[in-house]
């Protein structure tokens, strides 16, 4: 990316929902054995709402254009910042990143009724949740379904957040590119007849559970990304899709099984590199890591040339 926009003395990873910054860590760490230019010109943001974040600013951020000289030690080069989605941030060249944050977004869910689209809301019947069905709240989620032809009884989701999300986006970025990493698919295949029960899952310390209803504000609720509406909102918002495919192909292209070597030479013992590979190999598994998807789209940059991580054009 960086070559592609012309090696600018500065670029900027911002990445949105960092969570406790191991992905960060690991890419600013990475860079040491890349370019030497890259490495000095690149200046990771790590963003999240969480309140163990160091709270360095609630105003708009303006990123300015220090140059590296004075900074050897890479890993000083991450910045921590408490914020809540892309709205304090402006002028970024580079790439805006966000590696499981979509599918936390809230989501609009909905049941195909008499052959219209009903949205289910929820209400306390007898001190318990209860789902009712009623008109939609907002258009947004028969138009986000139009193209799709779903049956009486079926049931999904609808992420209207990714709007403002893409808007953000685009808003925030000057030029360069989004990387997107996720679980989702296609709108055909998300909302396919097998999804007839919509793609929304819980997880409670690491188990999966399917009722949103128990354990309030405890389990984590997640929803399958609609990849389709992200690269047509995209569009619509000037960022042009670059690339899209499943995080194993994506990985395998930027040399995964180089990596998975890599810890024998690195002086772990057998046992300590064993366990690594294992951890590596759940990254390409289908039924693990493998499956989510990988979504580049560009601003500004050239789309010709080669982009790391997909087919050669
Ligand atoms: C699964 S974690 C991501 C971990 C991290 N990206 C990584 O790969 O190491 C999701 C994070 O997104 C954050 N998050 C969710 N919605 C957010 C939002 N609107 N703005 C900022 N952070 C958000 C959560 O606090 C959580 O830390």
């Amino acid at each position: 990316m960086w070559h592609r926009l012309g090696a600018p003395p500065v670029f900027h990873v911002l990445e949105v929902g960092a969570g406790d910054g191991a992905l960060a860590r690991s890419i600013v760490s990475a860079c040491r054995q890349l370019t030497l230019g890259f490495a000095q010109a690149l200046r990771y943001i790590a963003a999240d709402y969480e309140p163990q974040w160091t709270p360095s600013t609630g105003h708009r951020i303006d990123l300015d254009s220090r140059t590296a000289a004075d900074e050897p030690d890479l890993s000083l080069k991450i910045q921590q910042v408490k914020a809540s989605g892309l709205r304090a941030f402006r002028n970024v060249t580079g790439c805006i990143l966000s590696n499981e944050l979509i599918d936390n977004f809230p989501v609009h869910r909905f049941a195909i009724q008499n052959g219209s689209v009903k949205e289910v809301y929820v209400t306390l019947e007898g001190g318990k949740f209860t789902e009712v069905l009623d008109e939609p709240s907002t258009t947004g989620i028969a138009g986000r379904l139009a193209d799709l032809s779903l049956s009486d009884g079926y049931r999904g989701e609808v992420n209207l957040a990714v709007e403002d999300w893409t808007r953000d986006v685009s808003r925030t970025l000057d030029r360069g590119y989004v990387l997107t990493i996720d679980y989702g698919l296609p709108a055909a295949e998300l909302y396919a007849p097998e999804n007839n029960q919509g793609r929304l899952i819980c997880f409670h310390q690491h188990a999966v559970q399917q009722d949103p209803y128990q354990r309030i504000g405890q389990q984590d609720i997640t929803c399958h990304v609609d990849f389709t509406a992200l690269m047509r909102l995209g569009e619509q918002h000037g960022l042009t899709t670059a690339g899209y495919i499943p995080q194993r192909d994506f990985l395998i292209n930027l040399g995964f099984a180089d990596c998975l070597e890599s810890p024998d030479s690195q002086g772990l013992s057998a046992a300590r590199a064993a366990i690594n590979r294992m951890a590596m190999m759940a990254l390409v598994d289908p039924e693990q890591y493998g499956d989510l998807k990988v979504l580049v789209q560009a601003k500004g940059a050239a789309l010709d040339g080669e982009l790391l991580g997909f087919p050669r054009p």
